[in-house]
């Protein structure tokens, strides 16, 4: 199991603070870089970045990587390992969501992860600034690249995945293919290394299925941010699944088959809906067909919070939604909008406690998810930077693809929408 590295008293950490107004574009993501290695650099201040000729030279590295193509989709051969993995019955995983920023809450939130002991654990994706080699190796891979110390992405007893974020795409994915992938996967055989950007872990009674969302998450150079312009297809992000991966799905892992059939937790770095922010619904309606006679445990991240949901099925597919992306940015702290719940968009719980580590102090608690697979259950044990539960809760899978869904336990401190009459123990 990979440990992290002790701090070097000569390195540092990222600071969260520094990342805290990073939006999720390419464009912002490079120009935060940029702002970055002159904020090592004592002989110029930090403001210089944002003047016009620094701009201009950080546009030149923008269209240096905007204009190459994207590195390929990788996929499974026709023969061989097919990106199917055995998950025993009692089994452990680990999640984390946009933890790839290389900052002592990280580094923590991966300590976390270890402590549970997870057969395997897997990030859901996003390594900042643009998840290029460099930033793969000091985020994820524990080496130094500049300067500061670098942070291991936990492995499982087992093994490690990784879905692909968007930031990973802001360099074209090339360094998420070539040098996180081979990383991946399980180490005890050559043959079961992570090789494409989607895979599934299953026993007899459940099935992860981790899905690529963000490899068509970057839409077209300087026209992609545009309002208004981004919303014509092909020309914003739609993080429509590629067809090679569908097929994947419908041949070789098979959900619609009798035989085959499994309770379905989805993983995908992309929200299928949020009381928050804008989502992504074109995943849901290319899953309609093979998912929708069956209940969804949907778990994403890409929105830097912390939410859970109720069971939401206005939209193609019926969706319990988990949004655990506060495993290593600046977390958002932020009311779900109005209008989301007089809809009836089901939100249950979420986290406007504020981390006061930091002189930054409008910023939420990073953490964690942990899964405990026993028989037909699991448990979901949410936890934050600090290794404190936050909620536990139990899903049952039904013979027929049904979930059951029961809270076990809450902390006071959390914000909780469900009606009174719902009643959770609380005291974590
Ligand atoms: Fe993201």
């Amino acid at each position: 199991m990979a440990q992290p590295q002790p701090p070097s008293p000569e390195l540092k950490y990222q600071a969260l603070g520094d990342l805290r107004h990073l939006r999720r574009s390419a464009l912002h993501s490079h120009l935060r870089r940029e702002v970055d290695a002159l904020a090592d650099d004592t002989r110029r201040p930090l403001l210089a970045a944002f003047l016009p000729g620094n701009l201009l030279c950080w546009l030149g590295r923008y269209l240096k990587y905007a204009c190459h193509r994207k590195h390929p989709f990788s996929t499974y051969p026709a023969v061989g390992e097919q990106g199917v993995y055995r998950l025993a019955d009692t089994a452990k995983v680990s999640l984390a969501g946009d933890w790839g920023t290389g900052t002592r809450e990280a580094a923590a939130v991966a300590a976390g992860m270890l402590a549970f002991e997870p057969d395997y654990t897997i990030h859901l994706g996003d390594v900042y600034y643009v998840g290029d080699a460099t930033e793969i190796a000091e985020n994820c891979l524990g080496k130094t690249e500049y300067g500061y110390q670098g942070v291991t992405w936990p492995h499982g007893r087992l093994g490690a995945f990784a879905l692909c974020g968007n930031h990973e795409m802001y360099a074209n994915g090339t360094a998420y293919f070539e040098t996180f992938l081979p990383a991946l996967g399980i180490p005890a055989s050559q043959d079961r290394r992570q090789r494409a950007s989607f895979f599934c872990l299953e026993n007899d009674h459940w099935r992860i299925v981790a899905l690529d969302t963000a490899y068509n998450s970057v839409g077209i150079p300087v026209l992609e941010q545009i309002p208004g312009i981004n919303r014509i297809p092909h020309v914003g992000p739609d993080c429509r699944l590629e067809k090679t991966m569908l097929h994947w799905l419908r041949t070789v892992v098979r959900p619609q088959d009798p035989d085959r059939r499994r309770a379905t937790i989805l993983l995908t770095h992309h929200q299928y809906y949020s009381a928050f922010e804008d989502a992504y619904h074109l995943p849901a309606q290319q899953l309609r067909q093979l998912f929708c006679d069956q209940d969804l445990l949907w778990i994403w991240g890409h929105e830097h919070r912390w939410a859970v949901y109720g069971r939401y099925q206005p939209g193609p597919l019926s969706a319990y939604g988990r949004c655990i992306g506060h495993g290593g940015m600046p977390v958002s702290i932020a009311s779900p909008k109005p209008s989301r719940l007089a809809s009836g968009m089901p939100l249950q719980f979420f986290d406007e406690r504020v981390y006061t580590t930091e002189v930054h102090t409008r910023m939420g608690l990073n953490g964690f998810l942990n899964l405990h697979f026993e028989g037909r259950t699991v448990t979901l044990d949410h936890r934050d930077v600090a290794h404190r539960t936050m909620l536990v809760e139990r899903f049952t899978a039904g013979g027929n693809g049904t979930l059951a869904q029961e809270f076990l336990r809450a902390d006071p401190a959390l914000t909780d929408l469900r009606p009174r009459a719902a009643g959770v123990p609380t005291g974590a």
